[in-house]
């Protein structure tokens, strides 16, 4: 779409994130009119002070936790993100699966069968849980995890869940108890499923204290940001099974691990991929470069991120 409208793009085309050193060393020597980034990329003071002819970035993501927004604001930059009804869709559909997969335990019992441990079958083998009739606790009722209630109305699952704001028309539709504080939802919950931005206030929101509100047999499910768990307390409570599992697409400090988590078996790990399905990561590119070529034709960008 770019270069079709006459703009020279110059491309990151690898599979890991550009480092940090060169992105700073190649905005450094050109000047580019726009930056698409990812949420890899940490798009700070550094940054800006290096491209200061550089007016706008465009996150190709949903989340933008890794801009500094109110830096960019005050040098006049423009920041906006690419969130995309295909990305929620697929970031729902990812929160379900992992849930399936964990309340029905496949990936340990697909591991069990490929190293030939089924020697037969046995009544009590891989005990899990229905989802059906299960309380659901969504923290945060964005678009995502609107979208994950919506499937999980289809499981006849019960939805419960917290928010800076009550939604009436949601309550109605899904038939949601609405709790102010995390913690009742943390309490009444046998899934707890969050959707919330990583923000000062969200960062270790679920800690050692609140892990210790859920349920012995709770299920705890990430596709949001990782530092939203203090993920040693989770590696803790999982170690000494205070709740039952976790399934995490996201990480505190990603790619890394913490120490042990790796090891759990009552865990599904996924290397943030809840977004990635083609649907999702073609329509995110789409967005992106219409948000550029809003920005250069003198036009405000329509996913412009406000403070
Ligand atoms: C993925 O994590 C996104 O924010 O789009």
């Amino acid at each position: 779409m770019l270069t079709a409208k006459g703009f020279a793009v110059t491309m990151h085309d690898a599979a890991l994130p550009i480092p940090q050193k060169k992105l700073l060393k190649l905005l450094k020597a050109k000047h580019y009119d726009a930056v698409i980034t990812h949420l890899t990329e940490k798009i700070d003071a550094h940054i800006f002070d290096a491209a200061p002819e550089t007016k706008l970035y465009v996150n190709y993501a949903t989340g933008f936790d890794n801009i500094d927004v109110a830096a960019a604001a005050s040098r006049g930059i423009t920041i906006a993100h690419a969130p995309t009804d295909a990305s929620t869709e697929a970031v729902a559909e990812h929160t379900i699966a992992l849930m399936l997969s964990l309340a029905a335990r496949i990936v340990e019992a697909d591991e069990y069968v490929r190293r030939g441990k089924y020697k037969g079958w046995s009544a009590m083998n891989f005990i899990g849980m229905d989802l059906f009739g299960k309380t659901l606790g969504l923290v945060g009722i964005g678009r995502i995890g609107k979208r994950v209630a919506h499937y999980a109305k289809g499981l006849n699952m019960r939805i419960i869940y917290t928010d800076p704001n009550q939604n009436a028309e949601f309550d109605t539709t899904y038939g949601a108890i609405y709790y102010p504080n995390v913690d009742d939802v943390l309490q009444n919950a046998d899934i707890v499923s969050l959707h919330t931005p990583l923000l000062d206030s969200t960062r270790h929101l679920i800690n050692a204290d609140r892990i210790k509100l859920m349920k012995k047999t709770a299920l705890l499910i990430n596709t949001s940001r990782g530092a939203i768990i203090d993920e040693s307390a989770l590696v803790e409570a999982l170690r000494h099974e205070d709740i039952t599992g976790a399934a995490l697409d996201v990480f505190e400090h990603e790619p890394k691990l913490s120490s042990g988590l790796r090891k759990l078996q009552n865990t599904i790990l996924t290397p943030h991929i809840a977004s990635a399905s083609i649907e999702a990561r073609n329509e995110m590119a789409i967005i992106a470069a219409t948000n550029v070529l809003e920005y250069l034709e003198g036009k405000e960008p329509s996913n412009k991120v406000t403070l």
